[in-house]
């Protein structure tokens, strides 16, 4: 059976209701905060720490940054405030706090914890498919647990007053997925939820085929909620490839294509000359260490350093000399012989990331 349509006027993120065909998104209100332009970067696990978001920040065009994803009990210890994954700096604009909450007890003081934070807005993670969420009962087995979602949904809204956001996948495969789904997004209109972001593979896909950017448009009829679109977006071309599929989503998130360009959100739609290869590398090495210091950032670093590789065609030396290296000196003195040689760039970097 098919779902109800929603009348996509009903869309806040869509003044008229009308369909929009752009390449750069305009900027999106949402609850009182504004990203502009409605271009996102996603939530990553090692990477959208602090340093991180700080580069992408200095380039410029990134209307909102999700952090990585801070699980509940690590939030609730005492390293997480203050630690680079919670850190923000004031020119990094809107910051949404991702979390990773299977049990609902830890809902509420989760909020707590983050509200002196005064984060832009808390996202809760409805999509992960790796064994860290899965064994806690969150992400994608939170999505798949209707009852239990029902609960963490309506406590962290109770609790936090700003924009909440979900972020999810398509649920699980098989018969029904579609009903699943149109469920799951009429249960988070109705518990007060403001944003969804959508990343249009099954939770057992994971990274395999290609995502399913042509249900954005049945997607955005199915519920009020305005949705970002994520999923394999590496920069403007792709949504010009196929405009039709994008005209209603309210803002497009990037994850790896941003990691591997940090300046992917400046360049979006507009010529843009790649920075110097090895200014980029210096400066994201400079900023990790000053907020991780040299233990913890050597192993940041080295998780980098396999995105930041796909820009060049000799893409595994940079990856190689990341997984072998020493120490930080090492890592650092290879990187340098590597980068400064002004290596080749491929046009279209790989988002299939060898590490
Ligand atoms: C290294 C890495 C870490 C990730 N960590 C998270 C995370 O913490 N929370 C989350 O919701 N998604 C996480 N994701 C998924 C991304 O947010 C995004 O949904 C996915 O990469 C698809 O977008 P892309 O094709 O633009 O990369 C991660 C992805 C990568 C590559």
């Amino acid at each position: 059976m098919a779902p109800d349509v929603v009348e996509p006027a009903a869309n806040p993120a869509l003044p008229g209701g009308d369909a929009r065909p752009w390449s750069v998104p305009p900027a999106l209100v949402v609850r009182g905060v504004r990203f502009d332009p409605a271009l996102f970067c996603a939530p990553m696990a090692g990477i959208t720490h602090a340093p991180f978001r700080r580069l992408v920040a200095d380039f410029g065009g990134c209307g909102g940054f999700f952090t990585e994803m801070l699980p509940a009990r690590w939030l609730l210890s005492q390293q997480a405030i203050p630690s680079p994954a919670v850190l923000r700096r004031p020119h990094e604009g809107p910051v949404v706090y991702q979390v990773l909450v299977g049990d609902p007890a830890h809902a509420e003081p989760v909020v707590r914890r983050l509200l002196p934070l005064e984060p832009a807005g808390i996202d809760l993670n409805c999509a992960c498919p790796a064994p860290l969420a899965r064994l806690s009962g969150a992400g994608g087995t939170l999505f798949s647990d209707r009852e239990r979602l029902a609960r963490i949904v309506a406590t962290v809204r109770g609790a936090f007053p700003g924009l909440l956001s979900v972020k999810i996948r398509l649920g699980d495969a098989g018969d029904g997925w579609e009903e699943r789904l149109v469920d799951r997004l009429r249960l988070f209109e109705d518990l007060g939820v403001d944003l969804i972001t959508l990343h249009p593979r099954f939770a057992h896909e994971k990274w395999r085929g290609r995502p399913r950017h042509e249900l954005y448009d049945a997607a955005t009829a199915w519920t009020r909620l305005p949705i970002l679109a994520n999923g394999d977006l590496q920069d403007v071309r792709t949504v010009e490839a196929n405009p039709s599929s994008w005209t209603r989503v309210a803002g497009l998130m990037l994850g790896r294509m941003a990691a591997i360009q940090p300046w992917v959100f400046a360049a979006w739609g507009r010529p843009f000359d790649p920075p110097p290869a090895l200014e980029v590398w210096e400066r994201f090495c400079a900023y990790v260490l000053e907020d991780y210091g040299p233990r913890r950032g050597f192993y940041r670093i080295k998780d980098w350093a396999p995105y930041y590789a796909a820009n060049f065609l000799f893409s595994h030396t940079l990856s190689t000399i990341g997984r072998g290296a020493r120490d930080l000196d090492d890592l650092l003195t290879r990187a340098r012989d590597f980068l400064g040689s002004d290596p080749v760039r491929v046009r279209t970097p790989s988002l299939e990331i060898e590490k």
